[in-house]
């Protein structure tokens, strides 16, 4: 368990020797690619709503993932209920136990331990990405279901973070209380949160790559 002002477990453990990375990217060729390179996690938002078409655009896009097996496993469900954020946002910022290391420091996160009580970062939109339960590629197809949405608001000058715990989140009686009530089919499970808003800056840190991840035949 990493502690306080610890680096990530992976830094030290992963094995990076022996492999390389490719030239970095200085100029993007095109406007997708800019918004892939540029794109950064957004832990603090304006108290504005979401311009509800750029919102439309956003899902769709999540709907259009690839997705395995052609199955479009995975559902959505949007919350702009501001009491309901708080109340999940809560429950998962007092569900997380990864221990602590400084992840952010222009944008902190739960995990920098800076007395954050809402680990939804008071972000006016929610979007709760749910599978069936027990469906084998869960993890893959919301991941790009996720990556995909994060990078549409981005291109759209909106900020988004992902937030874990998303399963145990809705596995309290609130959270199945939300579910029940927004009609999400009860042998759906929470996979992932995306949480998104107007920046209220874009401030990140420097974009270091770790070194060797990538090998090459
Ligand atoms: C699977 C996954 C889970 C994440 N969970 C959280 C989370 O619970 N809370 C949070 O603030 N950020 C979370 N993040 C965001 C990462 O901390 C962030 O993407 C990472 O620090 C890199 O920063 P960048 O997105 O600006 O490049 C998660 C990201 C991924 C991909």
């Amino acid at each position: 368990m990493n502690q306080l002002h610890e680096e990530p477990t992976l830094v030290e453990g992963f094995p990076r020797k022996g492999i390389g990375n490719p030239p970095h990217v200085f100029e993007a060729p095109n406007e997708t690619i800019k918004t892939l390179l540029e794109r950064r996690t957004i832990r603090r938002f304006k108290d504005e709503s979401v311009n509800p078409e750029y919102l439309d655009i956003i899902v769709d896009v999540g709907l259009r993932a690839a997705n395995a097996g052609g199955c479009q496993a995975p559902i959505f469900l949007i919350s702009q209920d501001k009491e309901m954020n708080q109340k999940l946002g809560r429950i998962s910022n007092d569900l997380y136990d990864e221990g602590y290391y400084p992840v952010s420091s222009a944008q902190p996160s739960t995990a920098c331990m800076v007395g954050l009580k809402n680990a939804f970062y008071d972000a006016p939109v929610v979007i709760t990405v749910f599978t069936p339960q027990d469906w084998s590629y869960a993890q893959f197809d919301v991941g790009v279901c996720v990556a995909n949405m994060m990078n549409a608001a981005w291109s759209l000058g909106l900020g988004s973070c992902i937030v874990s715990r998303a399963a145990r989140t809705f596995a309290t009686e609130a959270g199945k209380e939300v579910a029940a009530r927004a009609g999400i089919p009860s042998d759906y499970e929470a996979q992932l949160h995306l949480v998104l808003g107007v920046p209220e800056n874009t401030d990140a840190d420097p974009h270091e790559l770790y070194p060797n991840r990538v090998a090459w035949l």
